[in-house]
């Protein structure tokens, strides 16, 4: 039978009215912004207003970030932004003429510091009525928390959630001149519309010269059982191809060395826009950018670390061999009490496919202990599977409840204390094997990024791929900023000392 490489005329319709569907689908309920005229007026209106209503020159932001990167990304946006109303930073909050807390909501525990810190911003408010008060974050995208907010912190100011970023300028101003003009009604709790959105072009403040975040896609469509992510930050939505570039781009052009790129799940990069681009694509696109830049991403899910990842990242020049992959945990039955559509079985094979393409990548993990209904059999399952991947370090968590998740509606019936024995008993297990992974690489050659300096101990601190500090004495400040490479000749517990060769 001839085959034609064309398409028939009914292939073509069905071909049309699929991609009309996906495509309507796919960009439902996205909405692009440019910060741009609109959010530049009213940076200058609140300048205006500092300065002839408060007298304020350089008013002063005190601000606090709770959580993850991605949290301390938006904070550098919160920073650029108040930079253009006129604000300095301060670290002291006492002299603060407004404070910002961008909130997280992981765990209760980060919910409960935020609300715990807000008990003494009143009190620094009842010194200082002109203090201005704002609320961000995914803390306050949860209907609950702004029910409480409203009820018990009536002195904040302002309150919105991460899809109104954005919207900060506006946001402000509009509090802002209602409290000038004395309104009585300035209610200044902002209820987020909930469109997933992507801002371009709004003013970054970097917190540090030498490394950055670059947001490659916002949100999460995986709604692990225990997790908030997907009900706060909303769905997946990657940035363009274009933007991402030109960011990276103007990075390295002033001197960044070491360039994180962030998304909840950024090995589903491009899924949602349909452009014939994947992670991997993306990441080789970066690997090209002339200049001397390592490059960094995370957070990985373990179903969509495709073997395409590992093969470009063996072959690429900048990108660092090291892959920060959440397991969470090593029983296969709460693995799917977890929704995280994966086995042990599954993880253990990326881990063998990316050690024989890239023998000396490592690998770090986020571990949940106690999940409801988990027994300690199962969580023996995750110490052994720790055992076996040896991960250089682990992020290890309490299982939180979270109102409005899957898992909130389980059957939790281990005590905390028994769930605290098993956390000690995990952390003594990597103890040991974080150690012993920095003995064997007593005696290996590194490239190193020169971080920072004591020189007080003439002590220079420097960074290999896998995160790990590397110290090297009696060198000066003179190195901070340049990729060194040194012998490692000893070790303490989790640090390296190393010696320029
Ligand atoms: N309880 C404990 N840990 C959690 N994480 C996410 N949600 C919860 C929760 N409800 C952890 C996961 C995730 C990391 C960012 O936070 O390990 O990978
Ligand atoms: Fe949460 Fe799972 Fe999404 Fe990670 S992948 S943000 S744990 S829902």
């Amino acid at each position: 039978m001839k085959k034609t490489r064309g398409f028939g005329k009914i292939e073509i319709i069905v071909c049309f009215v699929c991609y009309w569907f996906l495509e309507g689908f796919a960009l439902q309920d996205i909405a692009f912004y440019e910060y741009g005229p609109r959010e530049i007026d009213c940076c200058k209106k609140i300048k205006d207003l500092y300065f002839d209503f408060y007298k304020k020159d350089k008013p002063l932001v005190f601000i606090k970030t709770y959580g993850c990167q991605q949290n301390v990304s938006d904070s550098e946006k919160y920073a650029g932004m108040l930079e253009k109303m006129g604000f300095q930073i301060t670290e002291n909050k006492d002299i603060a003429d407004a404070v910002l807390f961008n909130t997280c909501a992981i765990r209760e525990n980060a919910e409960n510091k935020a609300f715990g810190n807000l008990g003494w911003i009143k009190n620094i408010k009842n010194n200082n009525p002109d203090l201005f008060v704002i609320l961000c974050g995914c803390m306050t995208e949860q209907p609950l928390v702004l029910e409480r907010i409203k009820n018990k912190y009536f002195f904040v100011d302002l309150v919105f959630g991460t899809h109104s970023l954005h919207k900060f300028p506006e946001l402000f101003y509009d509090v802002l001149i209602k409290r000038t003009q004395k309104e009585k009604n300035r209610s200044g709790i902002y209820i987020s519309e909930k469109i997933d959105n992507i801002s371009e072009n709004i003013p970054i403040k970097r917190g540090n010269s030498l490394k950055a975040f670059v947001s490659i896609m916002y949100g999460c469509n995986n709604f692990c059982s225990y997790c908030i992510v997907p009900y706060v930050r909303g769905r997946e939505r990657s940035r363009s191809p274009s933007e991402v570039i030109k960011e990276f781009k103007n990075l390295v052009e002033a001197g960044y060395k070491d360039i994180t790129l962030l998304g909840q799940n950024v090995n589903s990069y491009g899924k949602d826009f349909g452009e014939n681009i994947d992670f991997a694509d993306l990441l080789k696109e970066l690997d090209r950018i002339p200049g001397d830049c390592k490059i960094r991403f995370m957070t990985s899910h373990p179903k969509d670390a495709s073997k395409k990842l590992f093969d470009t990242i063996a072959e690429s020049k900048h990108i660092v061999h090291h892959v920060h992959l959440p397991v969470q945990c090593g029983s296969n039955r709460i693995l799917k009490e977890m929704n995280r559509k994966y086995t042990k079985e599954d993880y253990y094979k990326i881990i063998n496919y990316a050690k024989s393409k890239i023998p000396d990548i490592t690998f770090t993990s986020d571990i949940i202990v106690g999940f409801p209904g988990e027994t300690y059999e199962e969580f023996l399952e995750t110490l052994e599977l720790i055992k076996k991947v040896k991960f250089s370090s682990l992020f290890t968590f309490i299982y939180s409840k979270r109102e409005g998740t899957k898992a909130a509606g389980m059957e939790d019936n281990i005590p905390k204390e028994e769930k605290t024995k098993w956390l000690l008993e995990l952390l003594n297990v990597q103890k040991e094997i974080s150690e012993n992974l920095c003995k064997d690489m007593v005696g290996t050659t590194q490239r190193v990024l020169a971080e920072s300096c004591d020189e007080k101990r003439s002590c220079v601190f420097c960074r290999t791929d896998g995160n790990l500090m590397v110290e090297i004495s009696g060198e000066n400040k003179m190195l901070v900023g340049s990729f060194l490479n040194v012998k490692i000749v000893d070790c303490r517990t989790e640090t390296l000392i190393g010696k320029i060769i």
